[in-house]
């Protein structure tokens, strides 16, 4: 019988895919994957430092595995992710939690084989953290999914929202050659993918730096043109770097979903200015106009934040006047949370928790009131859905996405990974019911 992996992975669709390398990696030191950390023989736990309920939950996890390491004293534990590209957590890790044995950083993942070689002959704990790495290629990987994939197109960020941690942890924007994604992609293709996601923090300024100059609406040309794809979507991309460009290459391929993530963090224009985030409020609704002009039937998804260093009732009003302007398709929302490093966390006139909570319960209110509405055009509506598989809780029913992303839970015959059309009998804020036909 095989070692066994595990993988805890927090945060975002980038440590989704980065933990899906490190898999790579494992499946092909002949490790097999389990869901029971009891069982592994390596345990990995991806980290996110993005808000600091993250940070918390990771702490509590690392110590419930404390008793797992004594019973099972041979597991090797291993932490990752943007929580090891900072020191004060690293210097936290190895005082409090001594049974943690393998450190590296966000840009030591294609090292991560080497380093558990190294780690087995050793048995000592081995910290291993970059503050950058270029693009590296070729780096084994073990898809969750047969019929959908992650395709990272640009690592870092070089945007410096004032409240945000990503540069600092996963430092500058850097693309990969257009030449490498394509191949990647073509090879996903002709491994049954139907639906890849083009993954970036800002996908929209994608092509710096490279030694053959692609712009993002010209990779989305040349992916819609590999064979064998169904979909293409792509996440996240930045109001500003929205390109004339990027909407007619979306307008023109069938392929590429009429769906975008585009956040806008804040509706007054003094927050989005001390947020360092480079347009207004009149711009984002221009460009959301834009959109819904030439590409009708767009849906459009959102991140917004609340209880920002000295946001002001006024301010907030702003940002309830977007959500009920834009018809947004879902939302992310988020309250404010102090990032040590970034300028925001230093800034005077932090608002107390009490106000931040209210504030976010009335903007989730008005979310879901706006979604509720949205959804009624699904209703009797058939939909394209390409089948994930069974629902969790509940062993009849099949769950799968439309073209817009929305979550489908149907009756049907179908099979994971295959392309039905369901009819929708009924439209909830968050998920849709529907049967197949
Ligand atoms: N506090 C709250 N939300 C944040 N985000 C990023 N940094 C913070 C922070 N310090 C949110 C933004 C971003 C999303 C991924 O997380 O809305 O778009
Ligand atoms: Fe963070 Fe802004 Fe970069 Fe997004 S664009 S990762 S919010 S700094």
């Amino acid at each position: 019988m095989s070692d066994k992996y595990y993988i805890l992975t927090f945060g975002c669709q980038m440590n989704e895919n980065d933990s899906e390398h490190i898999a790579g990696i494992l499946t092909e030191k002949g490790y097999e994957r389990t869901d029971n950390v009891r069982e592994a023989t390596v345990a990995v736990i991806n980290t996110c430092s993005i808000r600091e309920n993250a940070d918390d939950k990771f702490f509590g996890n690392l110590g419930d595995l404390k008793g797992v390491k004594r019973e099972n004293p041979n597991m090797i534990l291993c932490v990752c992710g943007c929580m090891m590209q900072q020191q004060i957590f690293v210097d936290r890790i190895r005082e409090k939690f001594p049974y943690v044995d393998i450190i590296f950083g966000t840009h030591n993942i294609a090292d991560f084989g080497n380093l558990l070689d190294e780690f087995l002959e050793s048995r000592k704990k081995i910290v291993r953290i970059m503050d950058s790495s270029p693009v590296i290629e070729g780096v084994p990987l073990r898809r969750e999914y047969r019929h959908r994939a992650y395709v990272s197109i640009t690592y870092g960020c070089d945007n410096f929202c004032t409240y945000c941690i990503v540069p600092y942890t996963r430092g500058r924007e850097k693309s990969r050659e257009a030449d490498d994604i394509i191949s990647e992609v073509k090879c996903l293709a002709e491994d049954g993918v139907k639906e890849i996601m083009l993954l970036g923090q800002n996908v929209n300024s994608y092509g710096k730096g490279l030694k053959e100059p692609c712009s993002f609406a010209e990779l989305l040309r040349r992916v819609s043109e590999v064979e064998g794809l169904e979909r293409i979507r792509f996440m996240t991309s930045h109001p500003r770097d929205f390109s004339d460009d990027i909407i007619d290459a979306m307008a023109s391929s069938d392929k590429i979903c009429k769906s975008v993530h585009l956040p806008f963090q804040a509706g007054s224009d003094r927050i989005l200015k001390l947020m360092n985030r480079h347009y207004d409020r009149a711009y984002y609704l221009g460009l959301v106009k834009k959109l819904r002009e030439r590409i009708p039937g767009i849906t459009i998804s959102t991140d917004i934040i609340v209880g920002f260093p000295t946001e002001t009732e006024e301010d907030f009003e702003d940002t309830l006047d977007i959500v009920r302007e834009c018809r947004f398709e879902s939302a992310f929302t988020f309250i404010y949370s102090p990032r040590e490093g970034t300028k925001a966390a230093s800034m005077e006139g932090q608002i107390d928790h009490e106000t931040c909570s209210r504030r976010f319960k009335k903007l989730v209110a008005a979310l879901e009131e706006e979604i509720a509405e949205g959804v009624i055009v699904y209703q009797d509506s058939v939909q394209e859905v390409i089948v994930d598989g069974r629902s969790k809780s509940d062993e009849n029913t099949l769950t799968g996405r439309t073209r817009s992303n929305k979550l489908v839970n149907f009756t049907g015959t179908a099979s994971m990974g295959d392309t039905v059309n369901v009819k929708i009998t009924k439209a909830n804020t968050y998920y849709l019911y529907g049967e197949q036909i």
